[in-house]
């Protein structure tokens, strides 16, 4: 469906010709009592965040580059599973609206053969009991032609995946429509656990064997390096890796999963 369903959480749009990064601006107006709902969307980012602390380019009229403001009645833990209900909800959305077969780099990429089509930057306001909102921050690179060198072997875009140019609205909504059905799934119990099937089957690498990074990847001590197989994730989201020390759980955060 390119159109936003009647009982869509998507209540309200703010369109920007250009913004510092959406994320920002949701936050903004979450801190101003802004309703679970809003979404802001940008054609341009000037200072677009991606995750531990790096940019994020955001040309202008390309990409997707969005933020939803959420109010969900959680625990800071609880809450850390927002990004992966919105992975869920890109990856459905890409592949209903362009017909692409996607994927889940755990914990918070889309990728398209193996190359990273999507990210997600989760930021949340919270008290030590409950959270004040949480801005799932959405970059897919919709329409994005070509890619710096250094990116070009890691990053992709529907475009050069299909050839055709893809209609950024019918997305948006398609996501926001998929995202619907998945938080609200997520809401019920307040985990995963309505959702790991499918995010089982969404999972790129599942039975596969990984790398686990602490720290950042350029400076990742490898002393603390951990090789396995990932099996699935955990209802609270943690990455279930198989290794020689046995079953471990990884949490998110500091890390990174590589394939070997
Ligand atoms: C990553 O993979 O490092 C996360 C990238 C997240 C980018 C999106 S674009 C919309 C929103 N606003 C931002 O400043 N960042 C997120």
């Amino acid at each position: 469906e390119s159109r936003l369903k009647a009982d869509c959480l998507c209540r309200k749009v703010e369109c920007l010709e250009q913004v510092d990064s959406t994320n920002t601006r949701a936050k903004q107006l979450a801190e101003l009592g802004e309703p679970e709902g809003t979404l802001v969307v940008a054609e341009e980012q000037t200072a677009g965040k991606g995750r531990r602390g790096r940019g994020w380019a955001s040309e202008p009229g390309i990409g997707i580059w969005m933020s939803l403001i959420l109010r969900p009645r959680l625990k800071p833990q609880q809450a850390a599973s927002v990004t992966l209900v919105a992975a869920m909800a890109v990856a459905k959305g890409i592949r209903e609206c362009c017909e692409l077969e996607t994927g889940i780099k755990w914990p918070n990429d889309v990728v398209i053969h193996g190359k990273k089509v999507c990210g997600i930057l989760t930021e949340t306001s919270s008290e030590p009991d409950y959270i004040h909102y949480a801005v799932p921050g959405i970059g897919i690179n919709a329409n994005t032609k070509s890619f710096p060198e250094e990116l070009a072997d890691r990053a992709t875009s529907i475009y050069l995946e299909t050839g055709r140019k893809t209609d950024r609205n019918a997305l948006i909504a398609a996501v926001m429509n998929a995202f619907t059905d998945y938080y609200r799934k997520y809401l019920e119990t307040g985990d995963l656990s309505l959702l790991l099937e499918e995010y089982d089957q969404m999972l790129v690498n599942k039975d596969q064997e990984v790398l686990v990074l602490y720290g950042m990847a350029e400076e990742a001590d490898p002393e603390k390096m951990q090789k396995g197989i990932a099996r699935g994730i955990t209802s609270s989201g943690a990455l279930l890796v198989d290794t020689d020390e046995g079953m471990k759980e990884i949490v998110s955060g500091e890390v990174s999963v590589r394939g070997v």
